[in-house]
């Protein structure tokens, strides 16, 4: 059938709206659609005509974000170079990979089979978790951004919020409890690692960034992307930047996820063991743009389903610290390029913007 066909189907907003209220109160996630037996996507899911032509003029080329190996990193001569990688990988990419960060690859299969496990439970058991308000400290719902988005994504998501840095581990649901307290441990730990080396990249003492305090609050976002019977039509995850602090991302084997390079889409090919790591919208603005928060995105797959974890170090949203470009890295040549903002600021622009703006161009001196 031509693309035409399928998206040529008028859907007025009210029809819309109505859809997505009725999909939404299954509580069933994407994950429902496909076990009640839907053979094709649901209107709601399929992208806006000018959206899918635009995406044909965008080329996908070969070429791999960087490879960072933290071995060796006690020894001065590697820690130096390694500096160097994430320097140069932060500039340019906005996105690396890095291996052999010491989490073993027991935990992390362990991390993507238990979330994949909450995902495939019994329907009944995960409603009890589905819910929009997002300031819970476990939301499971499918498309966060449902009502406002102009088309919805193929994928479920698990959010655990520990918006002052702590969790209360009863509420976390009981299939996956255990694993997410140990892999947010871990992770933690390997932040503190990747702020220590940012932080020396910027030319700044080895605990400037780690002193700002966005590791104070976090969220462990995990996704579920079942197969999908049309990708070329929808999404897995629509095109955005990371309204936080940093994202440390594990993900499985499948693949989809696609990085803006130079206008051009570039998978991130999926290593054993590795995690991804990409800059925030926040950590541009405090690097006054030095550092880059660059555009991704996740397409669909015939196959499925695709595990993946994100931590994002967002700081505390209601915190009243005033935060900017950090002064040691401005001059003459460099002026801030941002004015100074809260969180709180920050995380309400960011949740009531226009979904096609940034998420930080609005705070632009
Ligand atoms: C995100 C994200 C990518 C992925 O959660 O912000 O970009 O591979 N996820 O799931
Ligand atoms: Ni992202």
């Amino acid at each position: 059938m031509s693309l035409e066909s399928f998206t040529n189907g008028f859907q007025s907003n009210d029809d819309r709206l109505k859809e997505v209220k009725a999909f939404d109160a299954t509580k069933m996630g994407v994950k429902g659609l496909i076990d009640s037996g839907v053979k094709c996507i649901p209107k709601i899911f399929i992208r806006p005509l000018d959206e899918l032509s635009e995406d044909s003029k965008t080329p996908c080329v070969k070429l791999q974000v960087p490879t960072i190996n933290l071995e060796g990193i006690d020894r001065k001569d590697r820690y130096n170079e390694i500096v160097k990688e994430v320097l140069d990988a932060s500039e340019t990419w906005g996105f690396f990979q890095v291996v052999n960060h010491g989490i073993s690859v027991e935990l992390l299969d362990e991390m993507l089979q238990r979330v994949r496990m909450f995902h495939e439970q019994n329907t009944e058991v995960k409603k009890e978790f589905y819910t929009r308000e997002t300031l819970k400290q476990v939301v499971y719902n499918s498309n966060y951004d449902l009502y406002t988005s102009r088309s919805a994504n193929w994928k479920d998501t698990l959010v655990v919020n520990a918006y002052y840095g702590h969790l209360d581990p009863k509420e976390l649901p009981e299939i996956c409890r255990d694993v997410m307290l140990d892999y947010t441990n871990h992770v933690m730990k390997l932040s503190d690692i990747l702020l220590e080396l940012l932080s020396v990249a910027l030319g700044l003492g080895p605990d400037h960034l780690r002193e700002m305090e966005f590791k104070k609050g976090w969220s462990l976002v995990n996704h579920y992307y079942p197969a999908c019977p049309a990708p070329d039509l929808t999404l897995g995850a629509s095109k955005h930047s990371d309204s936080a602090f940093l994202t440390i991302l594990l993900q499985d084997q499948i693949g989809g996820l696609q990085v803006l390079h130079e206008n051009q889409w570039v998978n991130v090919q999926p290593k054993p063991a590795a995690f991804v790591v990409n800059i925030g919208d926040i950590l541009q603005m405090v690097s006054n743009n030095k550092l880059r928060s660059v555009h991704h995105r996740v397409i669909a797959n015939l196959i499925g389903p695709r595990i993946s974890v994100a931590f994002f170090l967002r700081g505390v949203l209601s915190s009243e610290k005033l935060y900017g470009p950090i002064k040691e890295l401005l001059s003459k040549e460099s002026p801030p390029v941002y004015r100074e903002f809260t969180l709180s600021d920050f995380y309400s622009y960011f949740f009531s913007r226009p979904l096609n703006e940034s998420g930080f161009e609005y705070f632009k001196v």
